[in-house]
């Protein structure tokens, strides 16, 4: 079924949806700012052909809504926005012009919605937009940016992960000797894998790429499966680190793991999963929850010194905290994780509302 823009706001919850229409750059965009009691709407601008225009405010709608979680429960001044510009993430004749539009647009908004790199783009395409707007954060480290976010992603999944060890295995609470599947070796995967072999655990990868899977076997003695093999690898933790939605009936019919924790975003394919995983008693760590060491990384940028790294590890390191909250207060009420989370997410919005801090 079809919901309009209205719809959706009520059932989610927007402040605000923008759409941009410039034919003469050839720019389509959408942006969705969910909440901003915190600070403004922060989060990638992603560049992808859709089906439909439909699906493109779905995607704006729902990853925007999940920016408000994530950077409520990292403890950001920062709200939930997202922006999708309907565009072939291929294309190079007139990206310049693209991009300085979309940089006006984000003008428009006035600071109400700031922008990252996402899927089709680029550090390149976000220095085009930095050139028109300040409302942009991900910018080149050699030009007062933060730098690759992915080295802190994968801390915070590894703090979470220690976390989720300490609960799912209380006679042997230490990641030492636990089986670890690990789901692509890409830029946060392969950190996350030099973690998880320095804290002694056995790990298991797979990937779509060869050069990835030799360097995680030659240089950190992994183990390596075909990507379907994955789900089989008898495992105490499996890692979603490559695409969404791995975590579903076919693959729960298959994985033997006590504890889900990874850095993919939309890990689960929908809510229906939440009963198999209490039924097969996994412990899953909400992806939103514990993949915002790149949030916290790139929203340095906007700090008056600049980043600063000692800030940003200590952010990330009150991952271990947060995650350890949602799954004690989850296990002690059987409830389900990712409620718990978007719960915890939605007090500190409560709670900014009331002191009226906005
Ligand atoms: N980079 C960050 O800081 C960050 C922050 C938050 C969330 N994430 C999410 O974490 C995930 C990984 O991010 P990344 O930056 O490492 O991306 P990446 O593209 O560098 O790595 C993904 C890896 O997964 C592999 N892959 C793709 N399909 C696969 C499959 N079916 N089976 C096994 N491997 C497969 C790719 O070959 C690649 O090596 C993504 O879902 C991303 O959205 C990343």
């Amino acid at each position: 079924m079809t919901r309009s823009v209205l719809e959706h706001c009520a059932v989610r919850g927007h402040e605000q949806v923008a759409f941009f229409n410039y034919p003469e750059v050839g720019l389509k965009l959408i942006v969705g700012i969910h909440d901003t009691t915190l600070g403004p709407g922060l989060g990638g601008c992603r560049m992808r052909l859709y089906d439909s225009d439909e699906q493109a405010l779905e995607d704006v709608m729902r990853l925007s809504e999940g920016m408000t979680y994530k950077s409520a429960l990292a403890g950001l001044p920062l709200g939930g926005g997202k922006a999708c510009l309907i565009a072939d993430p291929l294309m190079s004749k007139g990206r310049e012009a693209l991009f300085k539009k979309v940089g006006e647009c984000l003008n428009h908004l006035a600071g109400r919605y700031i922008t990252a790199e996402d899927m089709g783009t680029s550090v390149a395409d976000i220095m085009v937009v930095r050139s028109v707007s300040s409302f942009v954060v991900g910018t080149d480290p050699n030009k007062g940016g933060a730098g690759d976010p992915s080295p802190w992603t994968a801390l915070g999944v590894f703090h979470a992960m220690r976390a989720a060890v300490e609960r799912a295995f209380p006679t042997a609470p230490s990641l030492s000797g636990k089986r670890v599947a690990l789901q692509g070796v890409g830029h946060v995967g392969m950190y996350l894998l030099e973690h998880l072999v320095k804290a002694g655990a056995l790990v298991t990868v797979s990937d779509t790429q060869s050069q990835s899977l030799e360097i995680a076997s030659q240089r950190y003695g992994a183990h390596v499966v075909t990507p379907d093999a994955i789900y089989d690898v008898p495992c105490d933790l499996f890692a979603p680190c490559a695409i969404g939605q791995t975590v579903n009936k076919d693959s729960l019919k298959r994985l033997s793991c006590r504890v889900i924790a990874g850095a993919a975003n939309n890990q689960l394919v929908d809510k229906s999963v939440y009963a198999t995983l209490a039924e097969k008693n996994i412990l899953y760590c909400p992806d939103f929850a514990i993949n915002s060491g790149g949030v916290i990384c790139v929203s340095a940028e906007l700090a008056s010194g600049g980043p600063q790294n000692s800030w940003i590890e200590s952010k990330v390191g009150e991952i271990y905290g947060t995650i350890a909250r949602v799954l004690d207060e989850a296990l002690k009420r059987g409830r389900y994780t990712e409620e718990v989370a978007i719960e915890l997410a939605k007090e500190r919005l409560a709670e900014a509302k009331r002191r009226g801090r906005r």
